[in-house]
This record gives structure tokens, sequence and C-alpha cells, in this order.
């Protein structure tokens, strides 16, 4: 049976996953898509890898249980505590990770082979990353730094001041002062799906020479190729976007807004129990 016709399921734990969403109704406008947000039970990034193990396969599965086509977690940390289990329980669905399209974007990049990622402690904890660089570019120095408190940051909505740049100094300043000893990283990877609309801050803490990526637009290119590869394209169809959260509808809306660049009201969003 030929499932084009249902949406693409993407899932984060709360807010991030509608940078990587944004890209995918760029990269895919004909696609139909199901976000879910486990607002209810963020942060993901500090809990232990069984737990996130629990959350991340009861979200995925009730996005699965409503008939989806294709699964993108939109996540980092749920994509490097439980890829490999998900693709195991629903192939032959296919299952999108965050990482590997992050790691190719970074990889691509560079020109020094020194890259920094960004990411929850969980996600820096399993090295996920520095795995995923080194199979793409062997020569590369990768260094992984936890910056917990920008997920906090992002959902709140605060994007911009002296708060956030302050936390972003208090986390990078070290890493991208010049050093004579060794060459300076020269790119920046965000590895959180919460981290690109901090970008701006960024960029301006790390300095304007420092490429910085994310996986957003990779991992949008990648479910469009995985999708043309199983002639499950979608066409002649304008995509749609349905918005599922564990908590809080009015919050997501809001929020919601600062990730997406448009509008959301709280009567586009439903509330969903795991
Ligand atoms: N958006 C999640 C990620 O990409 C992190 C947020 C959280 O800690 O739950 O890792």
């Amino acid at each position: 049976m030929n499932n084009s016709h249902l949406p693409v399921g993407v899932f984060d734990s709360g807010m991030g996953g509608l940078t990587v969403l944004k890209a995918i109704n760029a990269c895919l406008p004909a696609e139909d898509v199901t976000y879910l947000g486990d607002t209810a039970r963020l942060p993901y990034g500090t809990k232990g890898r069984a737990t996130i193990v629990r959350y991340t396969v009861q979200a995925a599965g009730r996005l699965v249980e409503m008939g989806v086509k294709m699964l993108v977690i939109a996540c980092n940390t749920a994509t490097s505590a439980a890829l490999p289990d998900l693709r195991k329980r629903y192939a032959p669905l296919p299952v999108l990770g965050v990482v590997e399209p992050g790691a190719a974007a970074a990889a691509r990049a560079s020109r020094n082979g020194r890259i920094v990622v960004i990411a929850t402690e969980a996600t820096i904890a399993s090295g996920v990353y520095q795995h995923a660089i080194a199979r793409v570019r062997p020569d590369a120095r990768v260094l992984g730094r936890a910056c917990t408190l920008f997920v906090p940051l992002a959902e709140e909505g605060w994007l911009e001041g002296s708060v956030v740049e302050e936390t972003a100094k208090r986390y990078l300043k070290d890493i991208f002062t010049p050093d004579v000893a060794a060459p300076r990283p020269d790119t920046l990877l965000l590895g959180c799906t919460h981290f690109p609309p901090l970008l701006p801050v960024l960029q301006r803490v790390v300095g304007r020479d420092v490429h910085i990526v994310d996986s957003a637009a990779t991992t949008a290119q990648c479910a469009r190729e995985e999708l043309a590869g199983r002639g499950m394209l979608r066409e002649h169809h304008v995509g749609v976007c349905r918005f599922l959260t564990t908590d809080n509808r009015a919050r997501f809306a809001r929020t919601g807004c600062l990730f997406l660049g448009h509008s959301l009201k709280k009567s586009d969003v439903d509330l969903v129990d795991l």
C-alpha cells in the first residue's frame, strides 16, 4: 500500500523541533506534518538515558499509532539515546534523527577541522557527535560542551539581551579565545534543536569568522531524499501542519511563534496525554 498521503511525524521534547519543522516545510511544502512536543516532561537533556529512551519511545509510539509515513526525531537528545531502538521497533517505517545530518553539515563547513559541538548534557555525554563527525571527517578535532541553560532560555523566549549574552560567554568564551598554541575552532555546531533562535547572540560571542551550523536544513534534505527513494513524496497538495503538545497549549502557541517565525494560536494546538 502506498502511504504517501500520510503526514510526516516530527517529535521533540518541546519547541526546539519547530526549527526542523520550519526547514521541512520549506523543503517539502506538499507534505502534511504532525508535530509533537513533549512539553510536560521537558527538559530531556538533563535526564538519564533510560528515562530519555522511555519518554521518546512513548512519544514516537503515539505518532506511529496516529499514522505517519516517516518519523523525524527532531531532538538531538532523543536521537542520541533512542534512534537505533526506534528504527528496530518500527521497521520498515523510515526513522530519521538529527545527529548524522548535523555532523555532515559541520564536517562540510569546517576548513581547519576544529569543530565545537554544543548540546545538552545527555547528548554530549553520549559522544554521538564525536563519533558521527569522525566517520565523515576522520581528521576533525571535535570538542563537545554541554550548554544546559540555553534550553530554558529559548523556551522562555529570551533570545537576546544581557542574560543570554553572559550565559553564552560563560559557556563559550574560553574555547574561542585565540590561543597561540592551538588553532582556534572555525565551526560551531548547534547540536540541540533549541539553539538556532539564539544564533545572533552566539555569533557575537564566538566571533563573526566562526561558521555556525545546525541540522535543520540537512535533516529536511535527508527526509526529502528518503521519501523520494521510497516513492512516497507527496505532490499537488498544500501541506498542513498539526501541532500536539503534552501540556499548556497556550504556552506552546506563544513560544512556538518564536521558533516558527509565524503566528500560532492556542486553537491550532491539541493536547495529548502519553
Ligand atoms: N531539543 C532537544 C535537543 O535537541 C533538547 C531539549 C531538552 O533538553 O529536552 O537535544
